[in-house]
C-alpha cells in the first residue's frame, strides 16, 4: 500500500472524526511533510478532506470519489488482496476485463471506472454511464463450474446486487428476468455477462460479470429516449456518498455466493425478488413480441413460461418485458 491510500483508509474507516496529522504520520511512521503532500494530492483527486487547525484531517460526508482503496476498506477479509484497478474513464469495464482475463487475470479481479464511453448493454445496446454518479464495474470470475451452471452466475449476481442494495436503503430492488434490476417501474441496474473462452480447448476459461448501476444519476441527465424507462437507487435529497461501499458490499456478496454457486440457495431469493413470476409478460421471439405467462424459473436460471396454447416451455435466453403488456391482462 502507498501512504497516500493508507491515509484514504484510515480517513475512510473515521469518515466525519478528524485525525491528527500526527496521529497519522505515528501509525504510517512517516513524516508529517509525508502527510501533507498526500492529503493534497488526493484533494487534488477529488477527495474532499477537511482540515481543522489543532484537530486534523476528516474526510467530509460529501466525498464521493472512487478508489481502490476505498473500497477495499470494505472488503470482508477474505477479499481484501482481489486487485482492483479503477479508472477514471474508459469504453467499457467488460471490453477491458475480458481483455486482462486473457492475459490471466485471476479470479475475483474488478475492474472500475468513473464513466465509460461506450458501455455495452444486453443485445448489442449502448448502457448510459455517465461520470461521478453510477457504478460500472466488471469481475472476473474463474468459477469451478461446468457450463450449465455457469449461467447461474447472472442470476447470482442480480440477488448479490439487491442484497447490497438493501443494505443501504429500504427500496427493496426487484428482479426482471434475467438480471434487470428495478425500483417501482424504473431499470436502476443491468448485468451483462460474458464469457471468455479457452482459443485451444475452447472451453470457458473465465466469466466477465459486468454490473451497471445508477447509483445518484438526476432525472434530467438521462437522455430523452432513456426518460422513461431508467430511474437510479438513490435522488439528489437522499445526498448519497457511498459508491465505495456499495460497490465493495456487490463484491463482496458476488464473491460470497460465488463460493457457493452450486448449493443454489440463492435461487430462493431470486424467487422473491422477481417481478415477473405469476404474471403476464411479454417474450421476444424472431423480433416479435408473444405473450405468456411466467411461472418460475428452474434451477439452471432458465425461465419456464406457460404459451397460449396451455404448453409449458423453458426459456434459456431472451428478452422478457412487462410494460408492452395490453392493458385487459
Ligand atoms: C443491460 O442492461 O443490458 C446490461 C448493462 C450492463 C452494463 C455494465 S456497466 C459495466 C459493464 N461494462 C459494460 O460495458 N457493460 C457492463
Amino acid at each position: 500500500m502507498t501512504v497516500k491510500s493508507e491515509i484514504l483508509h484510515i480517513l475512510e474507516i473515521n469518515r466525519g472524526n478528524s485525525i491528527s496529522g500526527q496521529d497519522i504520520a505515528e501509525t504510517l511512521s512517516v513524516s508529517r511533510t509525508a502527510i501533507w503532500k498526500a492529503v493534497k494530492s488526493l484533494r487534488e483527486e477529488g477527495y474532499v478532506i477537511d482540515a481543522a487547525s489543532n484537530k486534523g484531517y476528516s474526510l467530509s460526508f460529501t466525498s464521493d470519489v472512487l478508489s481502490a482503496g476505498g473500497i477495499r476498506t470494505f472488503l470482508n477479509s477474505e477479499y481484501k488482496d482481489i486487485p482492483i484497478t479503477v479508472y477514471k474513464s474508459l469504453t467499457s469495464t467488460n471490453t477491458e476485463a475480458k481483455k486482462a482475463s486473457m492475459e490471466n487475470a485471476e479470479h475475483g479481479t474488478v475492474i472500475i471506472s468513473e464513466e465509460q464511453t461506450k458501455g455495452r448493454g444486453r443485445f448489442g445496446r449502448d448502457f448510459f454511464s455517465p461520470p461521478q454518479s453510477g457504478i460500472y464495474m466488471s469481475i472476473i470470475l474463474k468459477p469451478n463450474l461446468n457450463i450449465t451452471n455457469s449461467v447461474l452466475i447472472t442470476t447470482a449476481a442480480a440477488v448479490a446486487v439487491c442484497l447490497a442494495i438493501d443494505k443501504f436503503s429500504d427500496v427493496k430492488p426487484k428482479i426482471k428476468w434475467v438480471n434487470d434490476i428495478y425500483i417501482g417501474n424504473k431499470k436502476v441496474c443491468g448485468i451483462l455477462t460474458e464469457a471468455v473462452t479457452d482459443f485451444e480447448s475452447g472451453m470457458v476459461d473465465s466469466i466477465v460479470v459486468g454490473i451497471g448501476l445508477n447509483v445518484k444519476t438526476k432525472e434530467d441527465e438521462f437522455p430523452n429516449e432513456l426518460c422513461e424507462i431508467a430511474g437510479s437507487i438513490f435522488q439528489p435529497n437522499d445526498d448519497f456518498n457511498m459508491r465505495n461501499e456499495l460497490s465493495a458490499e456487490i463484491i463482496n456478496n458476488i464473491l460470497s455466493i460465488c463460493n457457493v454457486l452450486e448449493d443454489k440457495k440463492f435461487l430462493k431469493i431470486y424467487k422473491e425478488r422477481s417481478m415477473i413470476f405469476g404474471k403476464n409478460i411479454l417474450y421476444k421471439e424472431n423480433n416479435e413480441w408473444i405473450e405468456v405467462y411466467a411461472k418460475d424459473i428452474d434451477e439452471y436460471g432458465a425461465l419456464i413460461i406457460i404459451q397460449k396454447n396451455g404448453q409449458q416451455a423453458v426459456l434459456k435466453s431472451g428478452e422478457v418485458s412487462i410494460r408492452k403488456i395490453s392493458p385487459n391482462n
